[in-house]
């Protein structure tokens, strides 16, 4: 029987998904987004250049890969059309094998603006967000003024559609002194932009629902970490969207009567880009060495990313959530230099020992992560390929992980060249 396959993040984002999409491609030849929109990052080196993609399913760099933007994701037309010149111009045609659902919701520019503002007004305790207008779509979509790409495809129902979105939003325009939306100038803006739209929006249900019976297996490329998830996550400090695998049945059409195997992408450390509690956040000149080893940059906003040690007690809630079989553990060259390596295995709150990982930013940062400490390998691990023995204290780290984890590690990736992948085990099949 066919299986479908799911790559989730377990930490905060940014574990290396755009890489491991890649390489499943090759397998894998339908890549669905689920969720979120481009606030992701997905850097990939393609044709010899590095190449980020923040919208459009990264499979789609393989000519003989579809690609499925489902109604889970939040669509900024202007943002996707950039992309896919960009892709168009460096020699991949996308026609016939590119779709967007025409049930996602479109973020347009007023969404932006009052994530912008939203920022402001949170004053100190900001989210950090990408700036994006994720939140604020999510949130007119929840409150059902929202916006469908399928009302490109039908002049009234786009006007309606903005009426009654801004019959809500231009009140608060006013009380923050923001410009009123001019609801005749967004559909001229729309109308430039739909017709580069018009023939990708299609009925996804169908198509995936087809895919399935045809026995093709499907590849669902989450986007963020599941502790960025808005129920599962460490609210407030999330995305609006479920990076975790319930988005998966909830952004798209993934029949439950086909196994699903999920990979679990995990950084050999931590990263967090924005504001929110990291329990084992390096604030000293060990997270900076991550940061500066890592390039731990934003690949959306450029921001630094925050670095630490790798976390047992948030991915082992990460793992179990999201029913990961196994793992992919990604940057492990990051660690090369390192003689020891701490790895977080408890949190102490208040004198006592946690069993499960709190999502309440209150207690993450009040509580005490206890580490165990491995020993480093010291020898540059980006210089092994497949098949090489591994140096005995990588191989205790792995071992480490796999035994509290409980998951087997099935890959590891030592750069960002394909070539620079070790494969342990199997990812498919
Ligand atoms: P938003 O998704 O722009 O609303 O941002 C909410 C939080 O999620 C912020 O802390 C962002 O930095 C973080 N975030 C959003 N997208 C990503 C991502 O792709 N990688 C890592 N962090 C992200």
């Amino acid at each position: 029987m066919t299986t479908n396959y799911a790559v989730i993040g377990l930490q905060w984002g940014d574990e290396g998904k755009g890489k491991i999409v890649d390489l499943l491609s090759k397998d894998l030849k339908v890549a669905v987004r689920y969720q979120g929109g481009h606030n992701a990052g997905h850097t990939i080196l393609f044709s010899g250049r590095k190449l980020v993609l923040h919208l459009i399913p990264s499979g789609v760099l393989h000519p003989d890969v579809t690609g499925v933007i489902d109604r889970g994701v939040v669509v900024d037309p202007e943002a996707f059309l950039r992309e896919k010149e960009e892709l168009e111009k460096g020699g991949l045609s996308l026609k016939g094998r590119l779709f967007l659902s025409k049930d996602a919701h479109m973020i347009l520019p007023y969404h932006s603006l009052a994530d912008g503002l939203g920022e402001t007004l949170r004053g100190s305790l900001p989210i950090g967000t990408t700036r994006r207008g994720i939140g604020p779509c999510y949130e007119d979509k929840l409150a059902r003024r929202g916006v469908k790409l399928s009302t490109l495809l039908d002049p009234k129902a786009l006007r309606e559609a903005l009426e009654a979105a801004v019959s809500m939003r231009n009140p608060l325009h006013k009380g923050l002194n923001a410009p009123a939306i001019d609801i005749d100038k967004e559909i001229a803006r729309l109308e430039g932009l739909a017709e580069g739209i018009r023939p990708f929006i299609v009925d996804t249900f169908e198509l995936l629902d087809n895919f399935q019976r045809q026995g093709r297996s499907l590849l669902f490329e989450g986007a963020q970490g599941t502790l960025l998830d808005i129920d599962f996550g460490t609210y407030p400090f999330v995305s609006s969207s479920h990076p975790s695998i319930g988005g998966i049945f909830t952004g798209s059409y993934c029949d439950y009567h086909i196994p699903l195997k999920v990979i679990g992408l995990v950084k050999a450390y931590t990263t967090r880009v924005g504001e929110g509690p990291f329990p084992t956040e390096e604030m000293g000149e060990t997270g900076k060495t991550l940061q500066e080893r890592g390039h731990e940059y934003g690949a959306t906003t450029g921001r630094p990313r925050r670095c630490g040690w790798l976390d047992l007690v948030a991915l082992k809630y990460a793992v179990k959530l999201n029913g990961v079989s196994s793992i992919a553990l990604t940057k492990v060259d990051v660690l090369d230099s390192f003689a020891s390596i701490p790895v977080c295995t408890s949190y102490l709150y208040k004198g006592e020992r946690l069993s499960t990982f709190p999502t309440e930013p209150w207690i993450l940062e009040k509580l005490r992560p206890e580490y165990t400490e491995l020993r480093g390998w010291q020898q540059p691990s980006s210089s092994l390929r497949n098949g090489d023995p591994l140096p005995e204290a990588l191989k205790e780290y792995i071992a480490f992980l796999e035994e509290k984890l409980e998951v087997p590690v099935s890959l590891l990736s030592v750069g960002p060249d394909r070539e620079e992948t070790l494969n342990l085990r199997p990812l498919v099949g």
